[in-house]
């Protein structure tokens, strides 16, 4: 690939596979609403070298124009909380319709979209249903486009183990949401760009969709263990039924950085692990990294109150 447009090439993950695509010679275009807070973010990685594109998903003309003659398209927008006009349906759903119609539209060679494991197109959940039709409607529109979904993501700045370490330094108590025992199967953040650069260096792959998820599982209430041993906090940890934790989160919507949000007390109602039926990271000759391997090197201990 010559010309890759990264659509949400800021974010946790975007800024990540930004930097192995340039890294490799490839030329990148980043697409995101906020293009100057980007460009401010680019200059400080040393990434000057990627052009930076205004192009909400919901703009179909700066869309056109993200796309024009690259030869690669990857989706990694990301919506965690709906606000006016911003709703998981129309970044999810409709945002990755636009892309892939788009990509399509311009000729462009491959698509990818990262969407996530358990997107079901009939949930009850909002976010988990625009995830599984916005993953529908990208294969009706772009036939070879690849589709990678990620377990909760971990690395520098997650909002998992990071958010939990976070709340463990607040509060006397963590709540444990749903009893935890929802299994998750955490993948590394690095191995999860790692991927999408190899998707997109191997024809092989268009069509397909690989569900990305690290080597082991874990129930919610082990997670929580993890993060307070690896923190050096301890910390009660208190069940809390879901209605409960739903009615939390929405309060917590209207803070600018929600800690909780109702999309994340949805996902964590089901197991999200692989299936085993979707290839994965073996499929791309990725050795999965281990939380105990990472997680430790962003989330040292603090001192203990
Ligand atoms: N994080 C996880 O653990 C996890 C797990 C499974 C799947 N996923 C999926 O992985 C993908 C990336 O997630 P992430 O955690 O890296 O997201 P993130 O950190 O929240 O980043 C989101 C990116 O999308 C851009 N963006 C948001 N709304 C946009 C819009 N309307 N038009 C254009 N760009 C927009 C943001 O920049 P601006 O704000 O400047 O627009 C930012 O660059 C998402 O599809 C997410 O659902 C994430």
């Amino acid at each position: 690939m010559t010309t890759v447009s990264v659509f949400g090439g800021t974010g946790f993950l975007g800024r990540r596979l930004v930097q192995r695509l340039v890294a490799e010679g490839t030329t990148v275009r980043v697409a995101v609403r906020h293009a100057e807070r980007a460009r401010i973010a680019l200059r400080a990685a040393g990434l000057d070298g990627a052009t930076v594109f205004g192009a909400d998903v919901r703009d179909q003309v700066a869309v056109a124009a993200a796309v024009a003659g690259v030869d690669a398209v990857v989706d990694a927008v990301s919506a965690y909380v709906e606000t006016a006009g911003v709703t998981f349906e129309a970044v999810h759903e409709r945002g990755a319709e636009t892309l892939a119609r788009a990509a399509a539209a311009a000729g462009v060679a491959r698509f990818v979209l990262v969407s996530g494991i358990g997107a079901d197109p009939e949930s009850a959940s909002p976010y988990i249903r625009a995830r599984g039709r916005g993953d529908r409607a990208v294969q009706q529109a772009f036939p070879g486009a690849t589709i990678v979904r990620p377990s909760a993501m971990f690395g520098p700045g997650d909002a998992l183990f990071g958010t939990l370490a976070h709340l463990a330094r607040l509060l006397p108590v963590l709540p444990l949401i749903g009893d935890g025992h929802t299994r998750l199967q955490p993948v590394y953040v690095e191995d999860v760009a790692d991927a999408i650069t190899r998707i997109l260096a191997d024809p092989g792959t268009a069509g397909r969709t690989y569900e990305l998820a690290g080597p082991t599982v874990y129930t919610l209430r082990e997670i929580f263990g993890i993060a307070l041993r690896i923190t050096g906090k301890r910390r009660l940890l208190v069940p809390v039924p879901f209605a409960v934790a739903q009615a939390q989160a929405r309060l917590f919507e209207f803070l600018p950085n929600p800690p909780l949000t109702t999309g994340q007390i949805d996902l964590l109602k089901v197991d999200n692990v692989a299936s085993g039926t979707l290839p994965g990271l073996s499929e791309l000759n990725i050795v999965p990294k281990a939380v105990e391997e990472i997680v430790p090197t962003y989330l040292g201990p603090t001192p203990t109150r």
